[in-house]
């Protein structure tokens, strides 16, 4: 059977290419996020019916600049733009937030009060900030095929894989002298290579008080109308021949290739826009069983854990001040998680995307039957039935491991301090790394001691954990902890009580000179607590699952072959993987509910609106205040004399493409991607043209915050303004 479908496979995987490029019917409504250097071949019609103005060539060309020199991969998973031909850019609040939390102190605390450089030379190095360009896409999908036969097993063919792709990435990162990087597409059915080049020294030129950078906070967040500012200001920085290099005073600042144009005229009810970043992960070809696994088992889990979680954070917050900034980052984390999820499965429900897509699969089936290559469709979708049930008991497991177990604080702690452990005294480990080690766990204690409330940790202990003990996970691992609490259950008290780990100073000691006291660490109640939970998943949960996983993986590679043989008129897109990714739509309200219409832009009278004295999540800044009050907008202001704060569209967008430079029908800046709106937030499996908006700051509100607010206007001498 797997010699089979590796057969029909491969043929499959030729058709492709030649699919992906067939003009069809297609009618366009912003679904998709598409690859640049394939743009011209396949979206180039719709985008000019969407009302796109310039070339295909204008926005990615690998033999002059273009756009895509001016977009780059901030930090681990997020996007910016270059907005000056001196390297300044521009990406989110929340997407800067760490490296300005790095950058704050009490006496210096950027966070709230937020942060203007005067000059170049007040500009802040942020160590570990690095941005990446894309210099170049290939496709390379025989290449890392190559040596694959229709005899091997699934295991044997990633390892070729594997290997296949380490290679090409030496290969090309030595012949280009830039960073190489090949990934998976279409489930594996294709493969491109990313030639990049990073920056390492960035600092931080201008940033937003909180109040105005992350207004609304979790309250409003997924949610329109929205009225956060959410952005902030860096500076690429290289050596004297414009190239990167590591943080140094003598560096300059980056010289780009293209910098962004921004556009001060209004932007319109249906302008074409497009938002050009590096969305994170997509799973849009998942088959039905896939999807009822996402609505059903993973997100009611996760966000079933998460709410008791919150509601004890959130009271605790309430309570104390300090533990509420201790616990603000935390909660924003796991909230934002939590509430898409909940707009997910809502979504996945009213767009009846599981029934659909069975009466896709039958329409497969249908092909199938017709086609001689093909015959076994049905054949394939009952041992992909079968396999989706090993595979949805296993990510139960997996997903209340992680969430119950992992999801106490003490017990992801310790994890992560076994982790270390495991490195240290692994025998091949070298004396340097070992010391390096050492370090690393040392700062991760420091940092987690320092926003860790044992009394509040106790209760998720009580509440979470104890649930997932009862019901959720197998009986070997209720005998191992009551034979480790001589047959006990083992409440908070026995835990957190009798251990020293639980102690910011006795606990910090301890890590401090983890070598000496190691097996005091390894003695420690909550420390074996936690191995008896890690050994059972490493033994009982991680290894089925990633072997039912690769089983699920190989068959949605068929799957997705199957689905473009069975529908040829349909253009195709591949999920998002954190690479460079064009999506274009228009400027639309959409209705969230019955008789409910939402417009598609707000302006400043919302943040006066959501002002409230007593929740600092909408606190309103009293200059501010008086800049709204007196209209005082300067060049910022619309038509009406309103400034505008942010607008909707129905560009395709997800996780990651936050910060994105959202772009008019000329390629203009016209605002940064921040968010989604709530009831569209299924689009990351299903993409509702009715439902589905992205969430854009309005470039005015950026300016006039930079200008008005931050008295820094002396950067808006550095950017290429285009005034009404
Ligand atoms: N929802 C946005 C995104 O997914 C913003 C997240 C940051 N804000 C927050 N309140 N947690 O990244
Ligand atoms: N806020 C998200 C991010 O950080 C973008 C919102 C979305 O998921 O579309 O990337």
């Amino acid at each position: 059977m797997q010699l089979y479908l590796i057969s029909i496979m491969k043929q499959l995987s030729r058709l492709i290419i030649k699919l992906m490029l067939l003009t069809s019917t297609y009618s366009f409504a912003g679904e998709g996020m598409w690859m640049p250097q394939l743009l011209k071949a396949m979206n180039e019609k719709e985008m000019r019916d969407a009302g796109l103005q310039i070339s295909i060539d204008e926005i990615y060309n690998t033999s002059k600049s273009s756009m895509k020199d001016a977009v780059c991969l901030f930090g681990a998973g997020c996007t910016a733009e270059v907005i000056s031909d001196k390297g300044l850019i521009l990406t989110n609040h929340h997407c800067g937030f760490d490296a300005v939390q790095q950058l704050s102190s009490i006496e210096n605390d950027y966070l709230s009060k937020g942060f203007w450089a005067k000059n170049q030379s007040e500009e802040k190095p942020c160590s570990g900030l690095s941005v990446t360009f894309i210099v170049d896409i290939r496709e390379v999908t025989n290449d890392v095929l190559s040596g694959i036969n229709d005899t091997m097993i699934e295991s044997q063919r990633n390892d070729i894989i594997k290997r296949n792709i380490e290679e090409l990435e030496k290969k090309t990162a030595i012949e280009t002298k830039n960073g190489a990087m090949v990934k998976s597409f279409f489930g594996g059915n294709n493969y491109f290579l990313f030639i990049t080049e990073t920056f390492k020294d960035i600092r931080l030129v201008g940033v937003p008080p909180s109040s105005i950078g992350k207004f609304g906070a979790d309250g409003d967040n997924w949610m329109w109308p929205r009225h956060t500012g959410d952005f902030s200001i860096f500076r690429i920085y290289a050596n004297d021949i414009n190239k990167p290099a590591d943080y140094s005073p003598n560096n300059i600042p980056y010289k780009p290739k293209y910098s962004f144009s921004i556009n001060l005229n209004d932007v319109k009810e249906n302008d074409f826009t497009m938002v050009y970043g590096f969305p994170g992960r997509t799973t849009e070809y998942l088959p039905s069983e896939g999807i009822d696994l996402i609505r059903n088992v993973s997100d009611p889990i996760k966000v079933t854990a998460r709410t008791t979680k919150l509601a004890i954070w959130d009271a605790a917050m309430r309570a104390n001040d300090t533990t509420r900034l201790q616990y603000a980052a935390k909660y924003a984390s796991v909230a934002n998680g939590w509430k898409k999820w909940q707009g997910e499965m809502k979504g996945i429900d009213r767009t009846n995307i599981i029934k659909k897509r069975r009466e896709t699969e039958i329409e497969m089936s249908n092909v199938g039957k017709r086609n001689s290559n093909l015959q076994s469709t049905e054949k394939f979708f009952a041992q992909f039935d079968l396999a989706y049930e090993d595979f949805k008991e296993l990510t139960r497991k997996r997903d209340t491991y992680f969430e119950c177990a992992l999801g106490v604080e003490l017990f992801s702690f310790c994890n992560n301090l076994n982790n270390s452990i495991v490195k240290i005294e692994d025998a091949k480990t070298s004396d340097s790394i070992k010391k390096v080690e050492c370090e690393k766990i040392r700062k991760y204690a420091a940092r987690f001691y320092k926003d860790f409330r044992p009394s509040i940790d106790t209760k998720v202990y009580d509440a979470i954990f104890k649930n997932m003990y009862d019901t959720a996970l197998g009986g070997e691992l209720r005998t191992n902890i009551l034979k480790l609490f001589s047959g006990r259950y083992p409440t908070s008290t026995d835990v957190y009580s009798s251990s020293v780990l639980t102690n910011k100073v006795k606990g910090q000691h301890l890590i401090d000179s983890i070598i000496v006291n190691m097996e005091s660490i390894k003695n420690d109640i909550a420390f074996k607590l936690s191995k008896v939970l890690i050994d059972y998943y490493n033994k009982n949960i991680a290894v089925a699952y990633s072997s039912a996983e690769q089983k699920v993986n190989a068959l949605g590679r068929t799957y997705i072959s199957k689905m473009m043989a069975a529908f040829p008129n349909k253009k195709f897109y591949p999920d998002a993987n954190s690479t460079l990714r064009i999506a274009f739509g228009n400027v639309k309200k959409y209705q969230p509910r019955d008789g409910v219409t939402y417009d598609w832009y707000t302006t400043y009278k919302g943040i006066l609106e959501k002002e409230n004295p007593n929740n600092d999540d909408y606190f309103v800044d009293a200059k501010l205040k008086k800049l709204f009050i007196e209209k005082d907008f300067g060049n910022y202001a619309d038509a009406n004399g309103e400034l505008r704060i942010a607008f909707i569209a129905s560009n395709h967008t997800t996780g990651g493409n936050s910060g994105s430079p959202v772009l008019n029908a000329n390629g203009e800046l016209i605002g940064t991607n921040f968010d989604r709106c709530w009831e569209g937030t299924m689009s990351d499996i299903v993409y509702d043209p009715e439902q589905c908006r992205n969430i854009t700051l309005d470039i005015h509100y950026t300016l006039f915050v930079v200008d008005k607010l931050g008295g820094a206007g002396y950067l808006l001498n550095e950017m290429k303004i285009i005034k009404k």
